[in-house]
């Protein structure tokens, strides 16, 4: 509760001002203010008529609003219109029985999720002087929950299509030997040999499909060497140009000197992208451009990674994008989940393998469309990831 404190320009009447005469008020007043500003949770406080009393540099932040002192003295509601969840909060501040405590919200602008609480500032008479706002940006808590859910499910999903892989295998081979000696019952009744060509072949299909989904179900091992970023592209695209068809599509690279060797495996990290190359070569049927190029982040503005949600770490950040058809939201929100796909031959294990090997690589990875106008897929990967553990 921030009470009498008096560490912003407030509005004479509205909160309590300590006398600014005798000293030691004085360096209380400069140290409640430089606390404040420097807090890294978010302040926004607000006098019982509805003005903006303080906005703190991390509020000033999260809702994207221009330096604190211009913001003081004007309507809250005016000041934070790009924010009509905030505004609904704020508004029913001297009106709610029970104030939101830890409380969740998203930014729909921001696509920002924050956990705030709300107080009410009270004078020394007890009477409501105005509200406070105090919150957090949650959004990089929030992608590890969620990742950790995907996971969760990812392994449901995996363990359960194994057994399946199991149970079918046996049961598909005794076709493929049952359909042999059929064949060879009817050695002069082509009418037969071509149902049992077509069996068996079909069968084999079936097998494929097996042996795909028990190489995706198995853990990912990562051989963890000093691995060049450039390498791994070069040879992707080498194997993408081998697995499906190119035509006329530029390809481009475009990575800077001076990118650390990444602690990763070179094999799997070559995978990851001639797999986005792949798909980008079907998306593309024969002609657009693919534009393979990456960075150095160093802090969370840059896109760094936080492992533990607080201090960045060296960071190599490859975007893949292509001029492409890009994808609709229904497909979008879908692509990473395993065996969904919109091709009639795909598998749809392609961009599943992906995730799973970023992810063992204690990375990330997004991707952004625009239906009709291409995609984007950006893989973030730790220059040096800690542990190198296998991931399920
Ligand atoms: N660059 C892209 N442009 C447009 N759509 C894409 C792109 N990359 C992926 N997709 C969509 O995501 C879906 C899933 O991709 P994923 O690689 O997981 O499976 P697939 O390519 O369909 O099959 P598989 O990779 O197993 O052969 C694709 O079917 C496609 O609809
Ligand atoms: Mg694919």
């Amino acid at each position: 509760m921030i009470r009498g404190t008096g560490f912003a320009p407030a509005r004479a009447g509205v909160m309590h001002m300590p006398k600014r005469t005798t000293k030691p008020t004085r360096l209380t007043d400069v140290f409640f203010r430089h606390m404040v500003a420097n807090m890294r949770n978010g302040v926004l406080a607000i006098a019982r008529d509805g003005t903006v009393v303080l906005a703190n540099d991390e509020a000033c932040r999260l809702f994207g609003l221009p330096a604190t002192a211009s913001l003081v003295g004007r309507a809250f509601a005016d000041v934070l219109h790009q924010h009509p969840e905030i505004v609904r909060v704020l508004g029913g501040a001297f009106d709610m029985a029970a104030l939101p405590n830890r409380a969740e919200l998203r930014l729909k602008s921001t696509d920002t999720v924050i956990g705030y609480t709300l107080s009410l500032v009270r004078d020394e008479a007890g009477a409501t002087a105005g509200a406070a706002l105090f919150f957090k940006d949650l959004t990089h808590v929030e992608q590890i929950e969620e990742r950790e859910r995907l996971r969760d499910r990812l392994a449901a999903v995996g363990e359960m299509a194994a057994v399946m892989a199991h149970e079918i295998k046996n049961p598909l081979a005794a076709i493929e030997v049952v359909a042999g000696l059929l064949r060879r019952k009817a050695p002069q009744n082509d009418d037969v040999q071509a149902l049992v060509k077509d069996i068996i072949s079909e069968a084999k299909m079936a097998n494929a499909i097996v042996q795909e989904v028990l190489a995706f179900v198995r853990p990912v091992r990562l051989q963890v060497d000093r691995t060049s970023l450039a390498d791994a592209v070069a040879s992707a695209v080498v194997l993408a140009d081998g697995k499906a068809t190119r035509g006329r599509i530029q390809v481009e690279t475009v990575l800077p000197d001076g990118l650390p060797p990444l602690g990763a495996d070179q094999y799997q990290l070559t995978q990851v992208f001639a797999n986005l190359l792949i798909n980008a070569y079907e998306a593309l049927d024969g002609r657009g451009r693919i534009v393979i190029s990456a960075k150095l982040a160093r802090t969370a503005a840059d896109g760094a990674l936080l492992p533990d949600g607080h201090q960045a770490v060296d960071t190599v950040v490859v975007d893949v994008d292509d001029d492409g058809p890009g994808m609709p939201a229904g497909v979008a929100e879908k692509i990473f989940n395993p065996f969904f796909t919109t091709k009639a031959q795909g598998s749809g294990l392609g961009l599943a393998i992906v995730r799973k090997i970023v992810d063992a690589h204690e990375g990330r990875i997004d991707m952004s469309t625009a239906d009709g106008r291409g995609t984007r897929f950006r893989v973030t990967l730790p220059v040096e990831p800690h542990k190198h553990g296998t991931h399920h």
